[in-house]
This record gives C-alpha cells, structure tokens and sequence, in this order.
C-alpha cells in the first residue's frame, strides 16, 4: 500500500489547514483522547491556531473531555465546528448525543470522515489534532490514506500488551507512508502523593526501549495523575491549569515538543500564521 497509487484518492490538503496530527494507538483505554485534548489545548494555550477532530466514530469521548456538546450550525454546506478553550471542535457526539451508538458500515464511514475532514468549516488552522479511533482498521486506513498527515503520535503505557499493539499501529503508520512524530508513554509512572516516591505501576521504559527498537522518536512519559482523569471527566482538560513555567503533568511539553518535531519535519504546504498569547 502507498498513497496515490493509481486507484487510490490522492491525499488533497485541506485548504487553510497546515498542520494534521493524527493521534493513534494500538490499543483503548491507554489515554489516546486525553492525549489528543490536552495536546490541541496546549497548542492553542502556546498561542497557536488549533482544531480537534474526533475520529473516534463509535466512542467519541472528546465532548465530555471538552466539556461541551451542542448540534454544530451549518451555513449551506459547511458545518462550523464548535469553539472551547480557544480549539475548534469536530465530534459525531455532537451529531449524536446520547449513549447509543451508531452502526457504520465502511461506505458511511468513509463519508462521515470525508465530511469532518472536508464539509467542516476549520478556517485557517496551524494545527489540527485528530483522534482516531483504537486499533488499525477502517477508519484509520480511510483517514490516513486520504488526508495529508503531516505526523502521527502514537499513545503507549508501559505494559506489554499495550506495546504490543503500539508497534502495530506503528507498521500501519509505516505501511501507509505517514510519518511517526513520535511515541508517548502515557501513565508511565505515579508520583506517590505522600513520600514523593516514584511508582512503576504498569512497568517502565518501554515506551522509549519500543522507539528505539522501531526507530521512532520517543515523545514524552506522562505520569499516571489523578487531575489528568479528572480533567477529563470534568471536561476542563488538566492542560488549562498548568504552569507555563513549572513542570506539571506534561503536556504543555508535549504540545512543545510536537510543534518542534513538525518544524523538524520541514515546511508544509499552506499559511503561515503567526498568533501570540
Ligand atoms: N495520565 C493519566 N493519568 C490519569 N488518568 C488518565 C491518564 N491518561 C488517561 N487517563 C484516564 O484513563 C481513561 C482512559 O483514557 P482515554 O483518553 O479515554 O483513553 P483512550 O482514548 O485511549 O481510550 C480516562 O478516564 C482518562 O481520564
Ligand atoms: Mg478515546
């Protein structure tokens, strides 16, 4: 498999959009939509333009973890996608609220994709951070084969099991020519609250032992935190309240770090917008 090759739709950018990050994992459960959140948070917190856009179709969370859920309006074609915490937002939670969920089929999926992607008005973005869904199926090979992925993050614990499906989704990224920004191992370690001591719940280094065994760039360890959940079942994303200057849970270093790993990359087609905080 390789994009564009005949038969195959080309990966057209999307216009006013500079920057996609696709955030995947091999496995649910591991932190990938907490990731995706807090990064797109962070970038917009370091004063850049950010968009969200949850791929996840059968479980999106990103609404509760953003704290926000309306019917987005649409002016003729275009659906605007909703604004918290200066990052546009994209959800089919938002098209269907409530717990039952939907059953897609590979065609529909394939539009509502093409939709979020395409028929949603992100405006002139630097940064638009997709979440996609767990695993390497259909909705990851629709999206990453489609859209122009500037870079993929791949989310990671420590455990082996977790790891062993990080290196699937890493040979799928492979597979289809998207390049790795990097890996991140998330609840890496917990900070014990009362002797400060560090605790390897779910085992440790991995994640970087992973990368380096795959040649991919080992991003960060985010800690396992209590504020990080419930951050994001409170829908104010843990990245709102952390210090600029002090170290927290790590994801303004993260949202830092990525943004370097994309200048690294080269420059990428579309504007140039400078923004400051
Ligand atoms: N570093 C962390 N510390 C504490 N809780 C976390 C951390 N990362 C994720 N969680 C919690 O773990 C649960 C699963 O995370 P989520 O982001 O939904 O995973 P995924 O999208 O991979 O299924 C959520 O309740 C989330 O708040
Ligand atoms: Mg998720």
């Amino acid at each position: 498999m390789s994009p564009n090759q005949p038969g195959q739709m080309p990966r057209v950018p999307i216009p006013g959009v500079k920057n996609l990050i696709a955030v995947g994992s091999g496995k649910g459960g591991v932190g990938k939509t907490t990731v995706a959140v807090n990064l797109a948070v962070g970038l917009a917190r370091l004063g850049h333009s950010a968009g969200l856009m949850d791929a996840d179709v059968y479980g999106p969370n990103v609404p509760l973890m953003m704290g926000i859920n309306r019917t987005p309006m649409a002016y003729g074609e275009r659906i605007q996608p909703l604004d918290q915490y200066g990052v546009k937002l994209m959800s089919m939670g938002f098209l269907n609220p409530g717990d039952k969920p939907l059953v897609w089929r590979g065609p529909m999926l394939h539009s509502v994709i093409q939709q979020f992607l395409r028929g949603v008005d992100w405006g002139v973005l630097e940064f638009l951070v997709i979440d996609l869904p767990p695993g390497t199926g259909d909705v990851q090979l629709t999206l990453i084969q489609t859209a122009p992925i500037t870079g993929a993050i791949v989310v990671t614990t420590p455990s082996d099991v977790s790891l062993e499906d990080a290196r699937k989704a890493i040979h799928m990224f492979h597979q289809v020519k998207v390049p790795i920004l990097g890996m991140v191992e998330n609840m890496s370690y917990l900070m014990c609250p009362h002797c400060r001591e560090r605790i390897d719940v779910f085992s440790h280094g991995g994640g970087r032992r992973t990368a380096e065994q795959m040649n991919v760039h080992f991003l960060s360890e985010l800690p396992l935190n209590p504020d990080v959940r419930a951050g994001g079942d409170s829908g104010k994303p843990v990245v709102l309240a952390e210090d600029m200057r002090q170290d927290g849970p790590g994801f303004l270093e993260l949202a830092r770090q990525t943004i370097s790993r994309v200048a690294e990359m080269g420059p990428q087609e579309g504007p140039r917008i400078e923004v400051t905080d």
